[in-house]
C-alpha cells in the first residue's frame, strides 16, 4: 500500500515539477512571442509549486513511515544520510523559490529559473542514474530539464493557440520549433545514453521486468515524438497560411501530447517505484 502511495506522490512530483520549472523556462526562451499568452504563465507556477510542495511533503511522510513512523533523530538522520534528504530538501527549496517568485517580473524572473532548476536537482541526486554515477546524474538533470521545457512550452502554446491571432501564433510556433529541435534532441539522446548505462544488454534475458517497463515508457514518449512531428510538418504550415483552422488543430493535437505525456509520467513513476535494473 505504502509503494502505491509513493508512486501517487511521485506523479504529483513529476506533474507540479515539470509545470512549474518548464513554464519558467519555456517562458523566459519564448519571451515576447508568447505575447497574451504569457499572461497565464504565473499561475500555473504558483499551482504548480503548491502541488510540488504537497508532493515533497507526502514523499517524506512515507519514506518516514517505510522506516518505522518515528519522527525522532534517529530517522531523520539516517534519511538525511541517504540521497533521498538532500533531494527532498532540493524540491521543498525549489517549490518555495518558484512560489514567491510566480509573479516576479523583468530581472527577478531569473529566481523561477533557479527555483526550476533547483527543484530538479533532485532528480540528479536521487534515483537509479544518480546511484550509478555524478555523470549519469547529471545526464539525468539534463533529461528531466529538457522534458519540463517541453511541457511547459505546450501549456503555454495551448494557451497562444486560443488568446494570439494567427500571424502572430506562426511566428511564436517558429520560434519553439527553433529551440525543439535541439532541446528535444538532447531529451532523446540522454534517455538513449540513460538506457544503455542502465540497462545491461550484455544478459541473456535483458528483459527484465525494469526493461519491459522503460520500453513501454519510451513507446510513450515516441508518440508524444510523432505528434510532435506531426504538428511541425501539416499543422504549422497550415498556421502559417492563416486559414483559420491551424490554430484550433494546434490545441487539439497539444491536448494530446498533454495526454501521452500523462502516460509517460505513469510510466515513469512505475518503473522507478517498483522496479530495479540491477533485479
Ligand atoms: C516525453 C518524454 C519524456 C519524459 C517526460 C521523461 C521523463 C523522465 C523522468 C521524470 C525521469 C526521472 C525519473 C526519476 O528519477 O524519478 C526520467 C528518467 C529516465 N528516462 Fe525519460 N522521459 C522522456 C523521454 C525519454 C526517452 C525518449 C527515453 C529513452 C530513449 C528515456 C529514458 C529514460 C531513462 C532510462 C531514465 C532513467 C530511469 C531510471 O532511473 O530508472 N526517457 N525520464
Amino acid at each position: 500500500m505504502l509503494e502505491l502511495f509513493a508512486t501517487i506522490a511521485k506523479l504529483a512530483l513529476y506533474v507540479g515539477s515539470f509545470a512549474g520549472a518548464g513554464v519558467a523556462f519555456a517562458w523566459m526562451s519564448l519571451g515576447r512571442r508568447l505575447g497574451r499568452s504569457a499572461e497565464v504563465a504565473p499561475k500555473i507556477i504558483a499551482m504548480a509549486a503548491l502541488a510540488m510542495l504537497v508532493a515533497a511533503v507526502a514523499g517524506a511522510v512515507i519514506l518516514i513511515a517505510r522506516l518505522g513512523g518515528q519522527v525522532d533523530t534517529t530517522t531523520l538522520s539516517a534519511i538525511w544520510e541517504t540521497p533521498a534528504g538532500p533531494a527532498i530538501a532540493f524540491q521543498l527549496a525549489g517549490a518555495t523559490l518558484l512560489l514567491l517568485s510566480a509573479r516576479a517580473k523583468g530581472g527577478m524572473r531569473t529566481f523561477q529559473l533557479a527555483g526550476g532548476a533547483v527543484a530538479l536537482v533532485s532528480f540528479g541526486l536521487n534515483g537509479h542514474s544518480a546511484s550509478i554515477g555524478l555523470l549519469t546524474g547529471a545526464i539525468a538533470f539534463l533529461h528531466v530539464c529538457a522534458a519540463s521545457w517541453w511541457l511547459g512550452s505546450l501549456l503555454l502554446l495551448r494557451e497562444a493557440g486560443r488568446v494570439l491571432p494567427e500571424a502572430d501564433l506562426a511566428l511564436l510556433v517558429r520560434r519553439f520549433s527553433m529551440f525543439a529541435i535541439v532541446i528535444v534532441g538532447g531529451l532523446v539522446a540522454g534517455g538513449t545514453f540513460l538506457t544503455l548505462t542502465l540497462v545491461d544488454f550484455e544478459r541473456s534475458e535483458w528483459l527484465t521486468p525494469y526493461a519491459q517497463a522503460l520500453s513501454m515508457k519510451i513507446v510513450l514518449a515516441a508518440s508524444v515524438l510523432g505528434i510532435a512531428v506531426w504538428n511541425k510538418f501539416l499543422i504549422t504550415p497550415r498556421i502559417a497560411a492563416g486559414d483559420g483552422r491551424g490554430a484550433q488543430q494546434l490545441s487539439q493535437s497539444i491536448g494530446i501530447e498533454l495526454g501521452l505525456f500523462a502516460g509517460v509520467f505513469v510510466a515513469t513513476a512505475w518503473l522507478t517505484t517498483f522496479n530495479s535494473p540491477h533485479a
